[in-house]
């Protein structure tokens, strides 16, 4: 793979860059936010990429349509150039894909968040939704993507997460010899909870991940995961870590991604965070808890304001002297039940607060990347309770920049948790006792306990940082295209 620069086609629902008018009137394209855009973005310097995206704001929309389909050259954070191709969607069945089938229905069965009591009811509504919404926006993007094989038949495609379980599958119909891998960024679920789905698309979702040749996962526990749900929902053979389907065979991998360490040692000194942490550090109780996160209700947020009021119960020797600092991005607000969410940590804050009859939560609703870094470099503790998560990038970037011999405290069910748990205190994310005794245990534990915590988290997500997971990938898709192409 290193020898000759391979072609590669990127697919996911939201792109590198985000489009948005300038102060003179002119389109500038500013990084889109996460870290899963950097370690991709990692991947133009190794190949020569094209990355098919959806046409989200309105800048987007305007350099598509001046772009008429045809792909636009972009720079890496690096500099290496490659090329966007932005797909626009018809607004409604763009809305019914992103608000109703991926968000919050695959998210939701793929973190457990239903409350199977009362929800979800699937009716005539969701099959349109998933008919005329998720049905045809991945059939657009199957279109962009055998576009783009007619000019590169060589280049091997590489789709990404929930938004795009039907796509290889349309694209395998049209183009039987292509390379084809697809990473899933969350977590997987067994064919009981994939019950929740009527059996025709539990059984697409599963038959359009093995259109592929290369399934990807954090985590070794996902991987297994999918491998029995899909061997019980589509009667596939198990072959080792693959699955035998339909005449073709799929292989499954865990690599979890990861964050690149030389971004995080430039942001430690950031003008913008420096002069954040300066603000932080004016205000700072003794005892610092921050937590980031998406108001996402995976990120059970509001079991941990419930845990974080039992520390103080508990021991009221932290009462005054303890703060939390949740710095929570508003996220996916058009949808009721992110909406809805939100309005309840609002109000479960200030409630916890009036209790308290102090500022013991620090409750900030933005999106403040240099924020977030400050306070991460601030942090006695870091919360991580999330109810389940893919992997949580959260836990990997704060210890990198942390200045306070900081205890990271983390949910057993973040992939995350596969690889840091010898360092981290892990929880249950559903036990508040557990959670309220974990967040005690880290601000009572000694330095050099914590100090050594710290160091083993650091030594371990240097030496897997993100340019490990991309090696990993070319060398998974290395694996599979000699074997395809004989
Ligand atoms: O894998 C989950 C993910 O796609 C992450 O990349 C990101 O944190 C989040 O979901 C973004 O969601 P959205 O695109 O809906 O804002």
């Amino acid at each position: 793979m290193a020898n000759d620069r391979r072609r590669l086609i990127v697919v996911s629902n939201r792109g590198p860059v985000v489009h948005a008018r300038d102060e003179t009137g002119g389109i500038e394209a500013r990084r889109g936010g996460g870290g899963l855009v950097t370690a991709l973005d990692s991947l133009a310097e190794h190949l020569d990429v094209t990355w098919v995206a959806s046409a989200i704001s309105d800048g987007d929309r305007l350099v598509a349509a001046e772009a008429r389909g045809e792909p636009v050259e972009e720079r890496s954070r690096a500099g290496s150039p490659y090329l966007l191709r932005l797909v626009e969607h018809n607004p409604a069945e763009y809305a019914r894909y992103y608000n109703v089938v991926a968000n919050p229905m695959l998210w939701f069965v793929q973190h457990r968040l239903w409350d199977l009591a009362r929800a979800p009811c699937v009716d005539e509504q969701f099959r349109e939704a998933w008919e005329q919404g998720y049905a045809l926006v991945n059939r657009a993007f199957a279109d962009a993507v055998c576009e783009e094989l007619e000019e590169t038949p060589e280049a091997a495609v590489f789709f990404h997460d929930y938004h795009l379980y039907l796509a290889p599958r349309f694209v395998r119909e049209r183009r039987p010899d292509a390379t084809l891998a697809h990473f899933v960024h969350i977590p997987w679920v067994s064919p009981d909870y994939w019950g929740v789905l009527p059996a025709d698309m539990r059984r697409a979702v599963h038959d359009g991940l093995l259109a592929n040749d290369l399934v990807g996962f954090h985590t070794e526990r996902w991987r297994r995961t999918f491998v029995n749900a899909a061997v019980r929902l589509l009667d596939a053979e198990r072959a080792d870590s693959a699955v035998a389907y339909d005449g073709r065979r799929t292989t499954t991998v865990a690599r979890p991604i990861s964050v690149d360490p030389s971004e995080f040692d430039a942001l430690g000194v950031d003008e913008a965070v420096l002069a954040c942490q300066a603000d932080l550090r004016q205000g700072r109780p003794e005892r610092l808890i921050v937590r980031v996160d998406r108001t996402d209700p995976s990120k059970n947020i509001l079991r941990g304001l419930r845990a974080f009021e039992l520390l103080l119960a508990r021991h009221p020797e932290h009462r005054g002297r303890v703060r939390l600092l949740a710095l929570l991005h508003p996220s996916r607000q058009e949808i009721p039940e992110y909406a809805a969410y939100t309005a309840e940590i609002e109000s479960a804050a200030a409630d916890l607060n009036d209790r308290a009859g102090a500022v013991a939560v620090d409750l900030r609703l933005a999106d403040d990347f240099p924020l977030s870094i400050a306070a991460y470099k601030e942090y006695d503790v870091l919360f991580v309770n999330a109810i389940f998560d893919g992997l949580n990038l959260v836990a990997k970037e704060g210890p990198l920049v942390n200045e306070h011999d900081g205890v990271l405290v983390l949910s057993e069910n973040a992939g995350a948790a596969e690889e840091l748990a010898p360092w981290a205190l892990v929880v249950n994310p559903f036990d508040v006792g557990d959670q309220a005794e974990a967040l005690h245990r880290a601000l009572a534990m000694s330095v050099d306990e914590r100090r050594g915590r710290l160091d083993g988290l650091r030594t371990h997500i240097r030496e897997h940082d993100a340019s490990r997971w991309v090696q990993g990938v070319l060398a998974d898709l290395d694996r599979i295209i000699p074997a395809r192409r004989g």
